[in-house]
């Protein structure tokens, strides 16, 4: 239950909205539900709902709009391509499906560790500097420009060997 789990949070999204405005609070909401597992199911829409005073389809029409919410489980790390015109006349289109084909996937799905999702998107805003992406996990958002795809399967090990210690720091935690 988000509700439980991010009480602080919450009220502290809630409280930077006017009371008559809570619906406003929909997007960071949903960031923060997604936060952990990289998507949002129908449990937390339904919640978020609940909290703002609004239907479940309206968060869900949020999630669906905005390409950096998910309502589906993906990778630790989603790689988001953009293939719009710009990009796609710089090469973009090829550049994502060299990479997929290198990792062994189509474009939207995840790699077999369950760790690396790769996927087109429309504009990001970085025309001039294909082939691009943006890389999102639950740090945040980095961009990548003027890529090749060595440059992007070097950055994807990276990526593996952050989430490998990761998980190494998490077990000693455990013990
Ligand atoms: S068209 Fe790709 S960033 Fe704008």
């Amino acid at each position: 239950m988000l509700a439980e789990k991010f009480a602080q949070e919450i009220q502290a999204i809630l409280d930077k909205y006017p009371p008559d405005q809570r619906r406003s609070a929909v997007m960071p909401l949903i960031y923060l539900a997604q936060r952990e597992r990289m998507y949002v199911d129908r449990k937390d829409m339904a919640e978020i709902a609940e909290i703002l005073g609004i239907s479940a389809t309206e968060v869900a029409s949020v999630v669906g709009f905005y390409s950096l919410y998910y309502d589906q489980p993906g990778g630790r790390y989603r790689i988001q391509v953009c293939t719009d015109l710009s990009c796609a006349l710089r090469g973009a289109d090829v550049f994502l499906q060299e990479l997929c084909a290198r990792l062994g996937i189509k474009p939207g799905e995840t790699t077999s560790d369950g760790l690396i999702t790769v996927e087109a998107v429309m504009c990001l805003a970085a025309c001039d500097k294909a082939p691009m992406f943006q890389v999102q996990s639950g740090a945040g958002l980095e961009y990548r420009e003027n890529q090749t795809v060595e440059k992007a399967l070097e950055l994807i090990e990276q990526l593996r060997a952050d989430a490998a210690r990761a998980r190494v720091s998490g077990s000693r935690g455990r013990e």
